[in-house]
């Protein structure tokens, strides 16, 4: 089935607070789909290509405390649409399941709630950036945001980065930006217990991956 993107890949992103277990879901949906699909990339934003890792570092630096909302809304969006024009776009001509960590809603959750900006805002700077590239289907891992919070903490590996400092009242909204969105796009997004075990959230998500194959 071709995704809603217009290219003959499937297009599917992968959202939730810090702490849902992203990507960890995202790295065994790859080893999942390697053994299932003929051809499979899993990707991550802000990243992703060089120049989109550039503009990641500076975003998540924990020393620019100083960044305006607005200026961290653009680069998200930058990052974005390099990495969409360099990585994804080309591996959706090529028919590839493309996996990413992260995409747009992030921005609405996390620039147009979270940080305040708008929902309509955040859309139209990003309709911009990816125009109609859209994923046929976005799953929302959901978890409550003090559990995720208490995840990310007690994971003594995870470098903290500029948007983990911020406090927990930041999260709150950000949680609640994704049930926005969920009632705003109902056909796109698909919600996934992520306080199940690991293989349950998993197989959850194959079946519905499965749906758009
Ligand atoms: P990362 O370490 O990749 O976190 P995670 O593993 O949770 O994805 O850091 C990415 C951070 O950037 C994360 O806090 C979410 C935030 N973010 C936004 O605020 N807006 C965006 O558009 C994107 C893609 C990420």
């Amino acid at each position: 089935m071709q995704g809603q993107s217009g290219y003959s890949g499937i297009f599917i992103t992968i959202e939730g607070t810090d702490g849902s277990g992203k990507s960890t879901v995202a790295s065994l949906l790859k080893k999942y789909y390697t053994k299932h699909f003929p051809d499979v990339l899993l990707t991550r934003e802000p990243g992703g290509i060089v120049i989109s890792e550039k503009i990641r570092e500076i975003i998540l630096n924990p020393d620019y405390k100083q960044m305006d909302a607005k200026t961290e809304a653009l680069l998200y969006a930058a990052a974005r649409r390099q990495h969409l024009m360099e990585k994804i776009i080309p591996a959706l001509q090529k028919g590839k399941l493309v996996i990413c960590d992260r995409f747009i809603d992030s921005s609405l959750s996390y620039q147009g709630i979270g940080r305040g900006l708008g929902i309509e805002a955040i859309w139209q700077i990003n309709t911009f950036a990816i125009e109609t590239c859209m994923p046929a289907c976005t799953l929302l891992l959901e978890v409550d945001y003090k559990i995720a919070l208490q995840r990310i903490m007690s994971n003594p590996m995870r470098e903290v980065n500029r948007l983990d400092m911020e406090a927990e009242q930041f999260h709150k909204k950000v949680s609640e930006g994704y049930r926005i969105l969920k009632e705003r796009f109902p056909k796109r997004i698909q919600a996934v217990d992520a306080t199940q075990p690991i293989e349950q959230v998993v197989s959850a998500c194959v079946q519905i991956i499965d749906s758009y194959i």
